[in-house]
């Protein structure tokens, strides 16, 4: 926990007069019973963590709760129980002017209303941020121009917002968010309104500076692609509540429910799992594995060839040189194939009993990250 970027645990958000008190009155409190008393359940007994440096990508149908979510993690709404600890500190007891420093000092955000200022330009916008932590004018002009040219607005540094398409001023307020090189980024859909071209140049850039500086980054998309290339773990939202929290492979071998099995039904498999999701440890197969081994981070699909060709039953699977287990190649193959009795079907079960209110470390839906798909 200590190395937690962000931390919630047990999070409800409802929108409507008296939540608070309608929460405070009951042990074990659900979105149906929220409902029915007239509240709009937005967020629903939330528990999760990001690490540090982890991107922790959030999905989920629309009105699933996803940008609430996000805003209870920056404290730009409040929440009527649970408690948000972001950078180790409990935000939602923070006085307003340290959570207007903390937001200044350490959080980024781009959210979907692109919430730029109408009277200052391009230019004027991303070097805000700057200016309010006190960055002289000659700093904070040059770096807001390489920011500019960093998300492809070169020349347009004087246009403002109204000047500007919906995509550029996107690519503005992406500029900007960059601007402080923020700790923990919040992102709700920022590439919804780009090109793909553009979209993609972004996304590459936000795994370029994830990596360098070990930010940590939540992420709201509605786009599995996007997900899969950016997510070290997904969360997947259904009405409030996390069904799954889970790294992409495991999302798609082992759906916590079976919403989570119907919503990823879509993704190319074999795109997505690698031969580690796939090893199974030494111990319970022949300890002995010799012959050519495929690489734990390669996708079933980057096996291909070996696995067609490869006439073995099980192949051994190594990670950075060392033995991690077996895989079978028929099951991987299986995998290659998108076949119809694919792992997932099969392993997908209903979702735990909800956690009661005390135990708000838990998140219900988790999968054990042992219990391997059988
Ligand atoms: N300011 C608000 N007032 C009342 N209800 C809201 C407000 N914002 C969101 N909601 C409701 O909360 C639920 C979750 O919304 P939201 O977090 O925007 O979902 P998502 O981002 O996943 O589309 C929806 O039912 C939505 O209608
Ligand atoms: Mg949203």
């Amino acid at each position: 926990m200590v190395d937690a970027a962000i931390a919630c645990a047990d999070v409800w958000k409802l929108y409507g007069a008296g939540g608070r008190s309608w929460l405070a009155g009951r042990a074990d409190p659900s979105p149906e019973d929220a409902r029915a008393a007239g509240f709009t359940p937005a967020v629903c007994g939330v528990s999760l963590t990001a690490a540090r440096g982890e991107m922790l990508v959030v999905m989920g149908l629309s009105g699933s709760g996803k940008s609430t979510l996000l805003r209870c993690m920056a404290r730009l709404t409040e929440v009527e129980a649970g408690v948000v600890r972001v950078a180790g500190r409990d935000i939602g007891a923070l006085s307003p002017s340290q959570l207007v420093a903390m937001r200044r000092e350490t959080m980024g955000m781009v959210f979907q209303s692109f919430a730029l200022l109408p009277h200052r330009t391009a230019l004027e916008n991303v070097a805000f941020p700057l200016e309010m932590r006190g960055m002289g004018r000659r700093a904070r002009t040059a770096r807001a121009r390489d920011l500019l040219a960093l998300v492809g607005l070169e020349g347009r540094e004087d246009f403002y917002p109204r000047e500007m398409s919906g995509g550029q001023q996107q690519r503005v307020g992406i500029a900007r968010s960059l601007a402080i090189e923020p700790e923990i980024w919040f992102l709700d859909e920022p590439f919804s309104a780009l090109d793909p071209l553009i979209r993609r140049e972004m996304q590459d850039e936000f795994l370029r500076l994830k990596a360098m500086r070990g930010r940590t980054i939540v992420f709201v998309t509605h786009d599995f692609t996007e997900a899969l290339r950016l997510a070290d773990r997904i969360a997947i939202m259904k009405d409030g509540r996390i069904e799954q929290i889970d790294a992409p492979d495991r999302i798609v071998l082992a759906p916590a429910t079976d919403y989570v099995a119907r919503f990823t039904a879509e993704i190319d498999r074999a795109g997505v799992v690698r031969a580690a999701a796939l090893a199974e440890p030494l111990d319970a197969v022949d300890a002995d594995a010799p012959g050519p081994a495929a690489d734990a981070d390669a996708t079933v699909r980057q096996l291909g060839r070996m696995l067609v060709e490869d006439g073995r039953e099980r192949i051994p699977v190594v990670a950075g040189g060392a033995l991690i287990g077996v895989m079978s190649r028929r099951r991987a193959l299986g995998i290659l194939l998108g076949d119809a009795a694919c792992p997932s079907r099969s392993t997908t079960r209903k979702p735990a009993p909800r956690a009661g209110r005390l135990r708000a470390g838990a998140s219900p839906a988790r999968v054990p990250a042992s219990s391997g798909p059988r």
